[in-house]
């Protein structure tokens, strides 16, 4: 019997993540995945319920997957992740199509329930829990540039802002082993990997503790990013998500001390109202958040920040809407993910408060925020130019088959050629360079030196010999 699995993947990087975790059970299940649904005998849709429209193009995509059963008829539909969670039953009445509905935190039990689709029955698992982090499970890396990667570090979120459905889809915050972390981006370096994303609701808040020889041993964030970037020196670190109330001047200190932790820091301020922060149950207000703002700056002079806001959560007035405004103002954020506010079934917001900002009045107000940050963020890229920044080279450039792009340390796109003296720059290069004209999505870059060439994909490589390939390699041009 062929089993060919195809996982598709909406929301957060942690549902991506998730996906690679799903992968894995699945393949030591006998799966194979596949690059499409019509080569497939299983299809998993993994999904979000973070905004209506989220929900929406998944209902679309079920929909689909009529046609596609029509003409593979042993053909199986699986949804995961927090639609799973949220709608539960629910689906399988909604959705003929669909046979199984499995939550977060409910995918080792996928290889049961399979079982029972297998016999033509439906399958539901949308038990959450309070200690699953599938901390021990290797993670199949899917649609891999072979340069970067996302280690899961924590899951659910206890926080309770007000429009968010997180909690209720993810559960209750738990946090990985340190060692398991550690392992993966080990793991991680020996297969090539240049750069790892450390994933959390709210990384600030990751606690562990274990009793090591009779003393506790604790790990906060701070310490979680210590661990890898001294375990992992070639590896570039990154995280996300910040959460302004939680984050600590240790995390600045462990980043500025770190030259391979990247310095760009995601915190998402919502709203640049007091009143509104207050409303939304965000834990701080506006002049919090400049402090850590004015922290990052501190210790971090050129740091890159950017954020996530919303317009039109309940109540908010255009007093409020201009305080968001002369925040981003304020700030100059180098990017930003902005959103209309929408409401969610359960949330706090939808219980206790109207959503009263009309259609046209939130779509206003969030064009005149993206435009703010149209030109916040030409800005930002414009001071890079003339700079000297690394970038670790990811691919090639969708525009030119003669042009590769990569990220700097502050996440700004940067394209170089894609040869410097007769020399390929293959994905996975680390090189230095010189900023030559910025536009506002990309900066365009001279080489001035190859760091670090790329490595073997995919083969185990012990770290001596990676040592050894950046000092062989070193090329100036
Ligand atoms: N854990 C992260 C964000 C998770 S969701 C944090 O706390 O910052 C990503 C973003 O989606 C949020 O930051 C918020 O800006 C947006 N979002 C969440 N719920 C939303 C809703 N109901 N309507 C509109 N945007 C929402
Ligand atoms: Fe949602 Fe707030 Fe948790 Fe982020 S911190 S996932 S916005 S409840
Ligand atoms: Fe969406 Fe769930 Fe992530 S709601 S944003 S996939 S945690």
């Amino acid at each position: 019997m062929s089993k060919r699995v195809y996982i598709e993947s909406y929301g957060c990087q942690m549902n991506f993540s998730d996906s690679e975790i799903v992968a894995s059970i699945l393949v030591k299940d006998g799966y194979t995945p596949v690059k499409s649904a019509e080569e497939a005998d299983l299809v998993l849709l993994n999904t979000c319920s973070i905004r209506e429209k989220a929900e929406y193009t998944v209902l679309q995509r079920i929909n689909e997957m009529n046609n596609l059963k029509a003409r593979n008829k042993g053909l199986k539909v699986g949804v995961l992740g927090c639609m799973a969670e949220r709608m539960r039953e629910d689906l399988l009445e909604k959705k003929k199509v669909v046979d199984l509905v499995v939550g977060p935190d409910a995918y080792r039990t996928l290889p049961d329930l399979l079982s029972k689709v297998g016999t033509g029955q439906k399958a539901v698992n949308v038990l959450l829990s309070r200690e699953e982090t599938y901390g021990e499970i290797e993670p199949m890396r899917l649609d891999s540039n072979g340069v970067t990667a996302f280690v899961t570090i924590m899951r659910g979120c206890d926080n309770m802002c007000a429009f968010c459905v997180v909690p209720f889809t993810r559960g209750r915050e738990r946090s990985r082993d340190p060692n398991t972390i550690v392992e993966e981006c080990k793991q991680l370096v020996a297969s090539g990997y240049g750069e790892v994303t450390l994933l959390g609701q709210n990384v600030d808040s990751y606690k562990w503790s274990a009793k090591d020889d009779g003393a506790t041993q604790r790990v906060d964030f701070a310490d979680l990013l210590a661990m890898v970037a001294e375990a992992c020196p070639l590896l570039r670190i990154r995280y996300s998500t910040s959460h302004p109330k939680d984050m600590t001047d240790k995390v600045l200190e462990v980043m500025a001390r770190y030259p391979n932790i990247c310095k760009y820091i995601h915190l998402p301020v919502q709203s640049g109202s007091s009143e509104v922060l207050m409303r939304m149950n965000r834990g701080y207000d506006r002049a919090w958040y400049l402090e850590r703002i004015a922290s990052i700056r501190k210790h971090m002079p050129d740091c890159a920040i950017s954020t996530d806001l919303i317009s039109g959560f309940c109540g908010e007035t255009e007093e409020d809407h201009e305080q968001t405004l002369s925040l981003m103002e304020e700030v100059g954020y180098d990017m930003a993910y902005m959103f209309k506010y929408s409401e969610r079934p359960k949330t706090l917001a939808a219980r206790k408060y109207a959503d009263d900002v009309p259609e046209d009045v939130k779509s206003r107000r969030l064009q005149e925020i993206i435009d703010l940050q149209k030109r916040k963020s030409a800005e930002r890229m414009a001071t890079h130019v003339g700079a000297v920044l690394e970038v670790l080279v990811e691919g090639v450039s969708k525009r030119s088959a003669e042009h590769m792009y990569g990220r700097s340390t502050q996440n700004a796109v940067v394209i170089v050629p894609r040869h410097v003296d007769g020399q390929e720059l293959l994905p996975g290069t680390l090189v230095r360079t010189r900023i030559m004209s910025a536009t506002a999505g990309s900066l365009l870059g001279r080489v001035l030196e190859i760091v670090m060439l790329s490595l073997p994909k995919h083969e185990p490589t012990s770290k001596v010999t990676l040592r050894q390939a950046q000092g062989d390699n070193t090329v100036v041009a």
